[in-house]
């Protein structure tokens, strides 16, 4: 990860490209690979941040041969990439695709694997270097490394490095994790393993730590004194589409709280850490992992909402119910939507409630951060109550827009004074236009470059099984009674408004958007001769 300059945030402007190595990738047949990691692979080929001695490995149970791998890669970069297909390099690229047939279980597989790899470090001077992508279920995550280390594939000697990415899900609990973190343990140092949450691939998530420090003003107001209250909100639109079948296994609370909106809290929330190396942030994430109260049953019935979505309507279309989409159970009870507040037990941040919510077919798709300030403690203008000030807020939009907004009170013009909430508006593509990425290449770079800032020591994911099973055993222990209990269309069931009704809150409307729409524009009023 480099933060030194934001100006030069591009994908062309990463750096220089990693050193010599080679990346294989488990589930090479699957749609991780040709939607997400072939065209980041090839957005930075084609922004020559990949080496020229490189080449792409897949391993998957087809039985194609390289060719027929090559030509059906082609297919897909056309229908996949982020941007247009240039024939230079892709043919660059493509030479470099090799194909190895097998089950991950059989030991078979690893011999060809290994073969392939001395062909393609002979071919491409690859130099013995490789990055292992395991893009499979979960279930084939040990079994893989397990494979990989009998094979003496993860060996690190004579200068070599081997290291592997592991995807999400990491564990389905606490326990699963902590096993899971033992099996790979046995075969890798800490130092190999990757683990990765695609939200710290965006460049919306990265910047959390830009704007808090490498700025000045913001960290002095960034605290209980001054903050009332945090939002996190990552909404979608979708459904589960043909993903049933996983998603009845998870459900949303494993599917997005302990990942993608732990990564937004503690990004928001942590203390600065005393350099940009990984360990340092990491510490410091975890921390606030670990200060997270705990949650005790009667807190999770209390503070924890979720809901399953029902029938309803999207952008003016009638959608299906969760338990009619395919691979779902009539009588599924899995969640669709979670909402729950949480305390951290921290000098900087007692008191201050963070509240989350995400869940699936609601209104639009929206990922924010609401920082929202506390009100003055007097009010000096006529006419005005503290009551009716908006309190000033900061909005992090994640996507689908990209910007900061700070709103703030102003006079309204005119003779009389009255106030009324406007806005600072900042949006990315004003000032960096936009570079169409899938997210995954400043992963998959940093893993060449054996930078791990932007991915999960093993700590820190069980830091966050650890805040989340308590809930997760609770409405195991108590199935819910009111399923389906959201419309699909609709921003989730009304326990998780009056979540924050109870403390006198509100959720910010997602589709206020960035900038003034929100804000019902003042009209000015006319001078009068008396004024
Ligand atoms: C994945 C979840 O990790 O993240 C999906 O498994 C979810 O269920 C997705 O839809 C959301 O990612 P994004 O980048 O679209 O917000």
């Amino acid at each position: 990860m480099q933060l030194s300059d934001p100006a030069n945030v591009t994908q062309e402007s990463l750096g220089r490209p990693p050193g010599p190595c080679a990346m294989v990738i488990f589930g090479a047949a699957g749609d991780l690979t040709k939607r997400m990691l072939i065209p980041a692979l090839y957005n930075l080929a084609k922004g020559r941040m990949l080496p020229d001695q490189f080449a792409i490995i897949g391993v998957s149970i087809e039985n194609f041969s390289t060719d027929q791998f090559r030509e059906r890669t082609t297919k897909e970069i056309h229908e996949f990439a982020t941007g247009g297909v240039d024939a230079k390099s892709w043919d660059w690229f493509s030479k470099r695709i090799y194909y190895v047939s097998g089950d991950f279980q059989d030991g078979n597989t690893y011999k060809k694997l290994k073969d392939c790899l001395d062909k393609a470090e002979k071919d491409q001077s690859t130099q013995g270097n490789c990055l292992f992508y395991l893009a499979t279920s979960p279930q084939f995550f040990p079994i893989v490394v397990q494979n990989l280390g009998a094979a003496g594939l993860t060996k690190q000697e004579n200068g070599k490095w081997r290291r592997v990415v592991i995807e999400k899900p990491f564990g389905h609990d606490l326990p699963s994790a902590i096993e899971l973190n033992h099996s790979i343990g046995q075969v890798l140092e800490e130092k190999q393993v990757y683990r990765i949450d695609h939200y710290l691939g965006k460049e919306t998530v990265q910047n959390i730590l830009a704007f808090r420090f490498a700025n000045g003003i913001f960290e002095p107001v960034w605290n209980r004194r001054y903050v009332d209250h945090v939002q996190v909100t990552v909404a979608e639109e979708l459904g589960v589409e043909l993903r049933g079948g996983y998603y009845e296994t998870a459900g949303a609370l494993r599917d997005m709280v302990p990942n993608h909106i732990f990564q937004l809290i503690t990004l928001s929330a942590m203390e600065p850490p005393t350099s940009f190396d990984a360990d340092a942030v990491h510490d410091e994430q975890t921390k606030v992992l670990r200060a997270i109260q705990p949650y005790s049953p009667e807190r999770v019935l209390d503070q924890a909402v979720r809901g399953q979505y029902g029938e309803g309507m999207i952008d003016g279309k009638h959608v299906i119910a969760y338990r009619n989409e395919p691979h779902v159970a009539q009588d599924s009870q899995t969640p669709t939507y979670v909402a729950m507040a949480l305390h951290i037990d921290s000098w900087r941040w007692a008191g201050v409630p963070f509240y989350l919510r995400t869940g699936k077919r609601l209104s639009k798709r929206s990922t924010q951060i609401v920082v929202r300030f506390r009100r003055p403690p007097l009010v000096l203008f006529r006419n005005t109550s503290v009551d009716k000030l908006t309190p000033n807020e900061l909005v992090i939009s994640i996507q689908p827009d990209e910007g900061i907004s700070l709103n703030f009170e102003a006079k309204i013009p005119g003779p009389s004074v009255r106030l009324g909430a406007v806005n600072m508006d900042f949006q990315y593509s004003d000032y960096f236009g936009s570079t169409p990425s899938t997210g995954y290449e400043t992963l998959i770079y940093d893993c060449m470059m054996g930078d791990p800032t932007l991915f999960q020591p093993a700590e820190m994911v069980e830091a966050a099984w650890t805040v989340v099973q308590p809930v997760l055993d609770v409405w195991k222990a108590l199935p819910p009674r009111d399923f389906p209990n959201y419309a699909a269309g609709s921003w989730g069931p009304a326990q998780a408004d009056e979540l924050l009704h109870r403390e006198g809150r509100e959720w910010r409307d997602p589709t206020a958007g960035n900038s003034l729409h929100r804000i019902v524009r003042p009209q000015p009023q006319p001078a009068t001769a008396s004024s």
